[in-house]
């Protein structure tokens, strides 16, 4: 069986969730221009983190009345700071349906205490978000990375909320329309759609949201790398590029270089596309095929960038080990890295399909999923 694998490989089986798949332009000589050994204060590297945030709200489309800023620990920092700086003003929601945003629960309900009522939903569900009171703060993910589960759209945010919506769009952002008017808080890593290098947070925030800064202080100490305010105001400097700390000019460099390839791709639309034909290519294999399936319920809440699949053949006698030998066979015969199930999701598979990712390479892939399948079916009889 294992002889008869197809033909050609993947150009790139880089299929990871993040890290995810670099430019498909990329070579190392692009960040020759980086500001190495140069301080980030320094009019250069000032420049550079400048055009980082300008380059973002360009591409996103993001209202010139909003900041943007480059905050320490990745989206996880950018979370984080929103919710340590902003929540407690008012009673929160916390709206999960996977792992990450089940870790934003955690945090809000258990470490800072916060009186919130949690709305949850199981892996390939989603929340209803009609049932949401948005007069209290919401915290909640765009993109479930783990389960492949989206909000399809922000038509249940009303615009005259009372509270500030918080939103994790860290798999979203760059890959699908996040509507502005509706989001106070929006955060983002490098590491995801544009195939940047890791580190790094974008926090977005809206005037109301810096309104929140300026009008609360919470109870509790609020950390130097949390803190956006300076006697009561907000620190502009951050949101121009005056990071809280020392941020890699290596990875500012890089993602300069990915916004460039964005750009040349048709920005936004043209990347929000190359994501909706790739996740098409696995969806569509998924109809094809009765023995895998979307584990997003709902058609309308696919994601088109952590595509999450799983195995739903009767002959399959252990799940879990099924999924985890099919991924491993993919990556050992070098035709896709990455793609099991996140450990906390159900046995499946994921696979990336955001912008950086070829849709020739996920057609390719196909064939090897099927092989893959397959042969480990041959071997789980042959092991009985
Ligand atoms: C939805 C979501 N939130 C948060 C994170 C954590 O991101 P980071 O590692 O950039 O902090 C991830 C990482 O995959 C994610 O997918």
């Amino acid at each position: 069986m294992a002889d008869k694998h197809p033909a050609t490989r993947p150009a790139n089986p880089r299929f990871s969730s993040g890290p995810c798949a670099k430019i498909p332009t990329f070579e190392l000589e692009k960040l020759a221009d980086a500001a190495l050994g140069r301080s980030h204060r320094a009019a250069i590297g000032k420049d550079k983190l400048k055009a980082a945030i300008e380059g973002t709200r360009e591409i996103l489309g993001i209202p010139a009345d909003y900041r943007i800023g480059i905050v320490p620990a990745s989206d996880t920092g950018a979370v984080e700071m929103a919710m340590w700086s902003m929540l407690g003003a008012r009673k929160a929601t916390m709206v999960a349906w996977e792992s990450f945003g089940a870790g934003w629960v955690t945090d809000v309900v258990k470490q800072l205490k916060i009186d919130a009522e949690v709305k949850e939903a199981g892996y390939g569900e989603i929340v209803d978000f009609a049932d949401v009171d948005f007069d209290t703060d919401v915290v909640f993910t765009w993109n479930g990375t783990t389960s492949g589960v989206r909000v399809p759209n922000g038509d249940a945010i009303p615009a005259d909320r009372a509270g500030l919506t918080i939103c994790d769009a860290t798999s979203a952002a760059f890959a699908q329309d996040l509507p502005w008017d509706k989001l106070d808080v929006v955060t983002f890593s490098w590491q995801k759609v544009m195939g940047g290098e890791a580190a790094h947070g974008m926090l977005i925030l809206s005037p109301r949201a810096v309104e929140r800064l300026e009008s609360y202080t919470p109870a509790w100490p609020m950390p130097k790398i949390f803190r956006m305010t300076k006697g009561g105001k907000l620190n502009e400097g951050i949101f121009k590029g005056e990071t809280i700390n020392t941020p890699s000019m290596l990875a500012v460099e890089d993602y300069l270089v990915a916004l460039d390839w964005g750009r040349s791709v048709g920005g936004l639309k043209g990347l929000m596309k190359r994501a909706d034909t790739n996740a098409k290519v696995i969806w569509d294999f998924c109809d094809e095929h009765d023995w895998i399936e979307n584990l997003a319920v709902d058609p309308a809440t696919r994601s088109n960038t952590s595509v999450c699949l799983k195995f739903t053949d009767d002959r399959i006698k252990d799940g879990a080990a099924f999924a985890k030998a099919v991924a491993k066979k993919l990556e050992a015969y070098n035709a896709a890295y990455d793609i099991g199930a996140y450990r906390d999701a159900p046995a499946g598979l994921r696979i990336w399909c955001g912008a950086t990712v070829e849709d020739s390479d996920l057609q390719k892939l196909t064939l090897w999923l099927k092989w893959a399948f397959e042969a480990c079916l041959e071997e789980q009889s042959e092991a009985a």
